[in-house]
């Protein structure tokens, strides 16, 4: 075995042993799919937040590329820029395992990959599913291009499409299987209308606080029922999706006009840590709301700024109020979890539900 078959071979079983991969086929694909062919060059963050480009020529490529860790590929859409807001990615092997086994394809069904990026995904749909039922769609015509020339180098022929994912493709519907390898704030209709009645869509909403890996089961006329998977999944959001960095400027919060300032018990990292309980929730009470480390802001110009003990309050709303209420809600409904979740794609609206309870995607 070659020192890339051995990486590769590491890990697979790295997968298996975490339980993320149960599934043999699976674990063919990663122990067969030579991720290195998809990751010619990526960035590595440093610790002082600089990007440093890995290429073949640096003597951890292979190891890097064969560690379980997402590598950022572009920034701001330019093949050319090192650094700035990462719009490609391979992501995190766990991750794409986790949504892979959930998405539950067969040899034979046809599946839809929104976000082709480096390709190595399609590559392991088409290693699972057959290349000629794989479909993939990016709107970078030119990552999109990289991918197929990779892909068909490497022995696969899915059907490449340069375009909106947002929209599907219509060109090869009906689908299986729909997989969203980047996050949307709602479910484009044109997923669930291009699925086959029991048909699965898998995808991760893109939510700044309480981000979430769900599933759905097509009805085959737009809607839709599923659930929220008990793994965390955070990808970059399709473009068109993305909220504005409303965490810019410090200036922008703290001390600016009027404002309330109150004692607190809710330590920050409760309501705005993924590993927290409660975060899940609270994404529904903050809806829209982004968090730094220690302040939260919302596009109507309400903020909070997190001093331990207490809190300062600005805006329209007093964001904190909200986080606190919910956390009270939270408990009173027996402190559920991510996975307790549902979620229902109407033809009026898309919605958690959790019980009788449902609030809006
Ligand atoms: C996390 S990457 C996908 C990773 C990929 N599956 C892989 O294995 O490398 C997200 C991708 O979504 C693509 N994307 C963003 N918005 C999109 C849209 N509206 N339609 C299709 N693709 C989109 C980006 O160009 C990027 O390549």
């Amino acid at each position: 075995m070659d020192d890339a078959g051995a990486l590769r071979a590491e890990l697979a079983d790295h997968l298996l042993g975490d339980g993320v991969l149960h599934d043999s086929r699976w674990l063919k694909a990663f122990r067969a799919v030579p991720r290195h062919e998809f990751l010619p060059h990526f960035y590595r963050q440093l610790h002082d937040g600089d990007w440093e480009r890995v290429t073949a020529a640096h003597p951890d490529w292979l190891e890097l590329v064969y560690a379980d860790r997402v590598w950022v590929t572009q920034f701001d859409g330019d093949d050319t820029v090192t650094g700035g807001t990462p719009t490609c990615s391979s992501s995190m092997p766990t991750i794409m395992a986790i949504m892979l086994a959930a998405l539950d394809v067969h040899r034979g069904q046809s599946v839809l990959e929104v976000g082709t990026g480096t390709g190595y995904n399609a590559a392991l749909l088409c290693h699972v599913a057959g290349s000629a039922n794989v479909t993939t769609v990016d709107v970078d015509s030119n990552l999109s291009r990289r991918a197929r020339e990779r892909l068909h180098r490497n022995g696969f022929e899915p059907t490449c499409v340069t375009g909106d994912g947002a929209l599907g493709h219509p060109g090869r519907a009906p689908y299986d299987r729909v997989l969203a390898t980047c996050s949307v704030s709602a479910i484009p209709s044109a997923w669930l209308e291009q699925t086959r009645p029991g048909g699965l869509v898998v995808t991760t909403l893109h939510r700044p606080i309480g981000a979430g890996l769900v599933l759905v089961s097509s009805n085959g006329d737009g809607t839709g029922e599923g659930r929220v998977l008990a793994e965390d999944g955070r990808f970059m959001p399709l473009r068109a999706h993305a909220h504005p960095p409303a965490l810019a400027g410090e200036g922008e919060f703290a001390g600016e006009g009027e404002f309330d300032r109150r004692r607190t018990t809710l330590p920050f990292a409760t309501a705005t840590d993924p590993a927290s309980p409660f975060e899940f929730f609270a994404g529904i009470a903050l809806s829209g709301v982004v968090a730094g480390q220690d302040r939260l802001a919302h596009s109507d110009g309400s903020w909070v700024y997190h001093h331990g003990s207490h809190v300062d309050q600005g805006g329209p709303r007093r964001l904190w109020d909200a986080a606190e209420a919910a956390v009270e809600q939270w408990r009173d409904l027996g402190e559920p979890r991510r996975q307790d979740f549902g979620v229902s794609i109407r033809h009026d609206g898309q919605f958690l539900t959790f019980g009788d309870l449902h609030w809006h995607l």
